[in-house]
């Protein structure tokens, strides 16, 4: 294949490239990080969860492939200074930089406290701000790179949570305006932005089955799934997409609400 059709599988692999997956230890930061591990990436797997975060890098050392764990407080510039130098001491560069970590919130506007606000903001939006910060200048000095930011689908509705429904739109302009910024040095910026997706963050959550019922694909996605379109965006197959989000929820934004309207009047 030409170089200009994008087409061609090399461009596709990660060898010889350093990614760095924030909330890597478990849930979609896992797969991501096993999947760049398995297309040949040097991986850091940067969590707070430390032994989760060590058990994957050493499974993955165990099965040949190049990891290692960080602890990072994302919401933290003084820890984000920390991965920057394990990835300069380990490889001398940063590729690619998934904003994976996130938490949730689940209360209303009427019973979110101020202090449980801030906590969802800086851990999923401020956390974002300074890990892109730390790392555009190091992977400019190489050339340039990709950084995805995991955003929701609820960053394009409301959601009965408005502390993570808000950081997930915020996290959207924050791609933009950093894909604006960092174009001239090669960097591209896009969001991913998923539906549900069964990990530790809901596993519990009474509205598995109701999310579920109103997807119209009728399921959830795999961890896996996402990983896969992360790992899209931050190769150079996508050399030319930027500053753009991705929904990938089996058609939930698309029009579950009409769906169930099609559904209940026969229509369908
Ligand atoms: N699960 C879903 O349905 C869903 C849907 C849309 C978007 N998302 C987003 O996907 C991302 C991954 O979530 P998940 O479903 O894998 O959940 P998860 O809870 O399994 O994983 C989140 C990870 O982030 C880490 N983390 C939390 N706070 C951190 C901090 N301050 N610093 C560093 N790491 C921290 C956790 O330790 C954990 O490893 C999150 O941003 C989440 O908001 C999840």
């Amino acid at each position: 294949m030409s170089e200009e059709t994008g087409s061609d599988p090399e461009r596709r692999d990660f060898a010889g490239r350093v990614v760095i997956v924030t909330g890597g230890a478990r849930g979609q930061g896992e797969a991501e990080s096993r999947l760049f591990a398995a297309r040949g990436a040097a991986v850091i797997i940067a969590d707070v969860l430390a032994e989760e975060g060590r058990a994957l890098a050493e499974a993955l050392q165990a099965e040949g492939r190049a990891a290692r764990f960080v602890y990072l407080d994302v919401s933290d510039p003084k820890s984000w200074e920390g991965a920057v130098a394990l990835a300069r001491d380990w490889k001398g560069r940063i590729d690619v930089l998934v904003n994976n970590a996130g938490i949730i919130n689940r209360s209303t506007v009427a019973n979110t406290g101020l202090e449980a606000w801030e906590r969802v903001m800086k851990v999923n939006l401020t956390g974002a701000f300074l890990g892109i910060q730390s790392v555009a200048p190091v992977m400019a000095e190489t050339g340039g790179g990709a950084i995805v930011n995991i955003s929701s689908n609820s960053g394009f509705s409301g959601h009965y949570d408005p502390a993570y429904t808000a950081s997930k739109w915020g996290l959207r302009g924050l791609t933009r305006s950093a894909a604006m910024e960092f174009a001239g040095n090669s960097i591209r910026v896009n969001a991913v932005c998923p539906g549900l997706v069964v990990t530790g963050l809901n596993a519990s959550s009474p509205h598995l089955k109701p999310m579920i019922g109103m997807t119209p694909m009728q399921r959830s996605g795999t961890p896996e799934e996402i990983a896969e379109l992360v790992a899209f965006l931050a190769s150079d197959a996508a050399g030319f997409i930027t500053g753009e989000d991705f929904v990938i929820d089996g058609g939930f934004t698309a029009g579950a609400a009409y769906r169930r309207v099609a559904t209940e009047t026969g229509i369908f």
